[in-house]
């Protein structure tokens, strides 16, 4: 991010010139630390930075996160050393807190959590920031900026915050040759040709970024992973990245291929019960661990979408997962072992199958396992329900996958905030429990401090200079790592932290872009899959509508699979006369969705077929709805663009002209995908068009003849 003395030329132009004059490229993130309005107030509470002890380089980087924020938002950089004066920012750790000062229930903060409290030491006002250990510090200095980056006045501060998750983690879905599966941001921010040698300082600013969320830990490369990863030459560009990470709280993982040592010849053969695989994955792990002291494990796709895995040899993945667990456990390392299984040879529902392999495994699993899961049981779509596998394994840690990449909504060019998803999602309640069970709760629970709890989002980040493809998609990769903070968080609240922090705290513009990104989700649902639909992207790169595609190698890849569109009705029976996947919720959620009467109207066709004339609860049939719902995200998209003009005066120059391109292409889109879905299901049903309902643009065969070979993010 920006230097010391560029930093300082740009805080006065800020100051001397109106808002939108200035030039904004979104490198900065939500860390751009704009001058204040009360910048000489809080310049006098925060004239120095003290810490007593001799600086880790933890401590060392939360004293120049601060010294940066500070001069940033009040124009002078503040001074640093060990003395408490008037002013004083003190920096504390429990044990050689500054004396006077309480700190209750420091203890019970954790190792990563913090306190920030405004108080009188030695006759002095300071602001103390107290953790039990060096990257609660870290964490107390960015909660400390982000406090007074919203406005809050230090004065009366008074804040402890912890995180309600241990594992917090990014899953890139990097190739080693720098393609990004499902990535929309460019190039792999990994550099790995260059690396070991060189350590781009755009490492240092990713890291910053994570740790001022939370986040404490990534996979480097693709689940779809490579033997080649776990080479010695590999290896040493990992610990590279590593040792540029470790100062920020942020562990490096892998995704392990399961079959590397037979791959790499090593072995004859990755049975997870044969002794020489056993062997070849502790010696692995062994010769890890002697360059990365503090490695955090594996994170395995296996047996899924042609991947390798234990079931190769009839084992379980239970059995893979152990294995590899045991060779990790020596040094502390975990397993991150995915549940995103599904096979074609399979003729039950995909949705079921995960469950249907894992469930049976309950309990199964080493205490350093987690089973990954999907928020959903299809995959990352617009809008689908809990995964019935949380809440269903009470004696496995499961932890939370969500995809931060929007995959399946509209890549980097729709503006989707994914808060209100994850929300919807943590918030389901998965009455696996007499008093209730939400899903946040299922992760949140460690079993009387007995087990890990985690959750993963997969990486919207590149080499992009907006880091995630786009302004808008840095708030999903923000989102993220607060709710992987406080899985029970607000996604409005976390939506107007970060306008603040990163377009503007004119509380005009941040209500205006907080009221976009609070509705832009469901304008996309609406527009591309409504009233419980899903998987009806086009084939393999998943760009644009294609719900009449059913010649794909696997059914399950089909959208005429999900969406069973004929002239009777539409829509995928998962009730007791079909699939019967509701059977894997608990009687509570799952007698309530087993009536179309009473399953939320946005699940409707998730879990029924119906008619095209039943009655909705609008009085509408269902045609007439579903083209309204198609047309309600049109107009709420048309509506996203008009708001976002209506903020020009309010936002800089560059970042509102590139918003603004892709808002216009979203609209664009929206149209396409409502006139392509209703020209397609107005094929299959043989319905005239509601009355009013304007005619799709082109025909139905227009629309099939749409094809994007060189697509983003698909290999
Ligand atoms: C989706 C995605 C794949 C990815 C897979 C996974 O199917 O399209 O690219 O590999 O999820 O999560 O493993």
């Amino acid at each position: 991010m920006l230097g010391g003395a560029l930093a300082a030329v740009v805080s006065l132009v800020v100051v001397l010139a109106p808002a939108q004059a200035v030039e904004e490229d979104g490198y900065d993130l939500w860390l751009r630390y704009r001058p204040l309005q009360q910048a000489s107030q809080v310049q006098q509470q925060a004239r120095s930075i003290s810490y007593a002890g001799k600086a880790s380089p933890t401590i060392q980087a939360a004293i120049d996160e601060l010294r940066r924020g500070l001069q940033g938002m009040t124009g002078k950089v503040p001074a640093s050393g060990t003395s408490v004066a008037d002013g004083a920012i003190v920096l504390a750790k429990a044990g050689a807190l500054p004396q006077g000062f309480k700190a209750d229930g420091l203890a019970a903060l954790g190792p990563e959590g913090y306190l920030l409290k405004s108080a009188t030491v030695n006759g002095k006002r300071v602001t103390v920031i107290a953790a039990n250990e060096d990257i609660g510090v870290l964490y107390g200095a960015f909660g400390l900026l982000r406090a007074l980056n919203t406005g809050k006045a230090l004065a009366a501060i008074d804040e402890r915050s912890v995180p309600k998750l241990q594992l917090r983690v990014l899953n890139h879905w990097d190739n080693l040759d720098r393609t990004v599966e499902r990535g929309y941001s460019g190039q792999s921010i990994w550099n790995w040709w260059e690396l070991p040698d060189i350590r781009e300082r755009q490492y240092v600013d990713y890291a910053r970024a994570n740790a001022s969320l939370g986040i404490n830990g990534t996979v480097l490369n693709n689940v779809n992973s490579k033997a080649e990863i776990l080479t010695a030459p590999w290896i040493a560009k990992v610990a590279a990245l590593a040792d540029v990470l470790r100062p920020y709280g942020i562990k490096v993982y892998l995704s392990a291929r399961w079959s590397t040592p037979l791959e790499l010849k090593e072995t004859k053969t990755a049975d997870p019960l044969a002794p020489e695989v056993a062997a070849w994955w502790r010696a692995k792990a062994d010769e890890i661990y002697r360059t990365i002291p503090d490695f955090g494990g594996f994170l395995v796709k296996a047996n899924s979408e042609g991947q390798p895995g234990p079931q190769d040899y009839q084992r379980t993945h239970a059995d893979g997962a152990n294995m590899l667990a045991a060779a990790l456990a020596p040094h502390k390392g975990i397993v991150m072992w995915r549940a995103f299984v599904y096979a074609a040879e399979k003729p039950d529902d995909r949705a079921k199958q995960a469950y249907d392999e894992f469930k049976p495994l309950d309990g199964k699993f080493a205490p350093n396992v987690l089973v990954q899961v999907k928020n959903g049981a299809i995959d990352f779509q617009p809008r689908e329900p809990f995964h019935p596998l949380f809440g269903a394994m009470p004696q496995t840690p499961l932890m939370m996958e969500f995809q931060i990449t929007k995959e399946y909504l509209g890549f980097a060019m729709h503006m989707a905030y994914l808060g209100p998803l994850f929300e919807e999602v943590l918030k389901a309640d998965t009455k696996q429990r007499p008093n209730g069970f939400t899903v946040a709760q299922v992760l949140e629970d460690t079993d009387h401090g007995q087990r890990p709890t985690g959750m993963a989002g997969v990486a919207n980040i590149g080499s992009s200079r907006t880091w995630s493809g786009s302004h808008f998609d840095q708030a999903n990769w923000y989102a993220y790592g607060r709710f992987a903070w406080d899985p029970q968080g607000d996604s409005r609240a976390f939506a107007q932290e970060w306008a603040m922090q990163t377009f503007s705290r004119e509380p005009q513009a941040v209500t205006q872009i907080v009221d976009m990104m609070m509705r832009s989700r469901e304008a996309v649902v609406d527009y591309m899959t409504p009233l419980g639909l899903h998987h009806l992207m086009d084939t393999g790169h998943h760009h644009g509508p294609g719900p009449w595609v059913d010649n794909l190698g696997r059914p399950d890849w089909n959208p005429t699979y999900y969406h069973k569109a004929d002239k009777k009705g539409i829509g995928f029976d998962r009730t007791a006369t079909g699939s019967n996947a509701l059977a894997q919720y608990a009687p509570g959620v799952a007698q309530r969705w087993a009536d179309p009467r009473t399953t939320p109207e946005e699940l409707l066709l998730w879990f029924h077929h119906l008619p095209w004339d039943y009655a909705m609860p609008s009085g509408r049939t269902l045609w007439t709805e579903l083209v309204a719902r198609y047309d309600r995200g049109v107009t709420e998209a048309e509506g996203l663009r008009a708001r976002w003009e209506k903020l020009k005066p309010l936002v800089d120059g560059r970042r509102y002209d590139e918003v603004a391109q892709r808002l216009d292409t979203q609209v664009r889109e929206a149209r396409w995908w409502r006139d392509a879905s209703v020209a397609y299901f107005q094929s299959v049903s043989g319905l005239p068009l509601p009355p009013g309902a304007r005619k799709p643009e082109r025909t139905l065969e227009q629309y099939k003849a749409i094809k994007f070979p060189y697509a983003a993010g698909h290999h």
